[in-house]
């Protein structure tokens, strides 16, 4: 009997997203001869009735959408489906219409492509059905616990290793000192890795965007923790600075091929689990190969960069300073 399964991106969009899709629906065609249905907008889309989702046709899936940023379904980082967020300012508990939208799409099983936040609560709103559920981990912070990548991550250290060569030359020629403020809330993946590729040194700091927060008061009015550094270190230092903040530009571009290729691994092992009989897991990148791993063991959990682990030694070698005495 020909099954269908449906596939939703959650949480903020990153690049790899349409190539996952992609990935999903070519491997349930072709592996399976299953059909694939995409959910508009996250768990919004199980909102509206009809359901907003539409059948993915494979044939319509070419190599194009990989290449493409964004998530054609489209997506969303608001609406707990527990707590959801109404025009009144109120919350309310949407979880049962948003349970009763996926029994209408008459599913076989659900892939849920999102961070640990958007995986912790798909899993909740799954737990009181029998619909089988799979997680793909997708953020540019690339906190997800039990994975080391995550989809979008790539493309995202990429564009900040970049705007950090971009920055460096008209830094020197200013004697200034530049500041990058890059997205990945307090996991600081992106931060390290981008200022190590791109040569951070002592005219070129990256700041990860929630580093310092306990400096919020200081802060001046809606003053960026980029911004604030670089008037610090003027007032500390007298030393010219700026500061850019680099913001969603790094996750809209293109996927690295990188991405792209955890995209392609991630959306077929994804459909296989579903096709063995598995449920309430996520695939995974680990050791060179793909893995999975019960959700229980990432949700509520995040991975941060190591204090004592590879890319922070490797900092710490090169003489970057990273704002600790060690
Ligand atoms: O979690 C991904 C992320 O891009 C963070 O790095 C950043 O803090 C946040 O989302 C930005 O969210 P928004 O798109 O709602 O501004």
């Amino acid at each position: 009997m020909t099954k269908c399964i449906g596939i939703l991106t959650s949480g903020g969009d990153c690049a790899g997203l349409n190539a996952t899709i992609r990935a999903v629906a070519l491997r349930a065609h072709h592996g399976y001869g299953w059909k694939t249905v995409g959910i508009s907008h996250g768990t919004h889309g199980l909102l509206h009735r009809p359901v907003a989702a539409e059948p993915l046709d494979p044939a319509r899936l070419d190599a194009v959408l990989a290449r493409q940023g964004g998530t054609f379904l489209g997506t969303t980082n608001r609406g707990n489906p527990f707590a959801f967020p109404m025009a009144d300012g109120s919350k309310k508990d949407r979880s049962a219409e948003m349970v009763e939208g996926l029994r209408e799409l008459h599913l076989d099983g659900l892939i849920g492509v999102g961070g640990d936040g958007s995986l912790e609560i798909l899993r909740r709103l799954l737990s009181g059905t029998a619909l089988p559920f799979i997680g793909i981990p997708k953020t540019i912070d690339n906190d997800v616990f039990n994975t080391e990548r995550a989809i979008g991550y790539s493309t995202a250290v990429a564009i900040a290793t970049e705007a950090l060569d971009r920055l460096q030359p008209t830094g020197a020629s200013h004697d200034r000192v530049m500041v990058l403020e890059v997205m990945g809330r307090d996991a600081g993946h992106i931060a390290i890795a981008a200022g190590i590729a791109g040569g951070a040194d002592i005219v070129l700091i990256v700041v990860a965007e929630a580093a310092g927060d306990s400096h919020q008061g200081e802060r001046r009015g809606d003053a960026s923790i980029g911004e604030w550094l670089a008037h610090r270190l003027t007032d500390m230092t007298g030393a010219e600075a700026r500061a850019t903040v680099l913001g969603h530009v790094q996750r809209g571009a293109q996927p690295t091929a990188e991405d792209r290729l955890l995209a392609a691994a991630f959306g077929v092992k994804a459909v296989d689990l579903l096709a063995a009989g598995k449920a309430d897991r996520m695939v995974g990148w680990w050791n060179r190969t793909v893995i999975d791993v019960p959700l229980e063991k990432v949700v509520g959990r995040s991975r941060t960069v190591d204090p004592q682990g590879a890319l922070t030694r490797t900092a710490r070698a090169l003489g970057i300073c990273l704002g600790d005495d060690a």
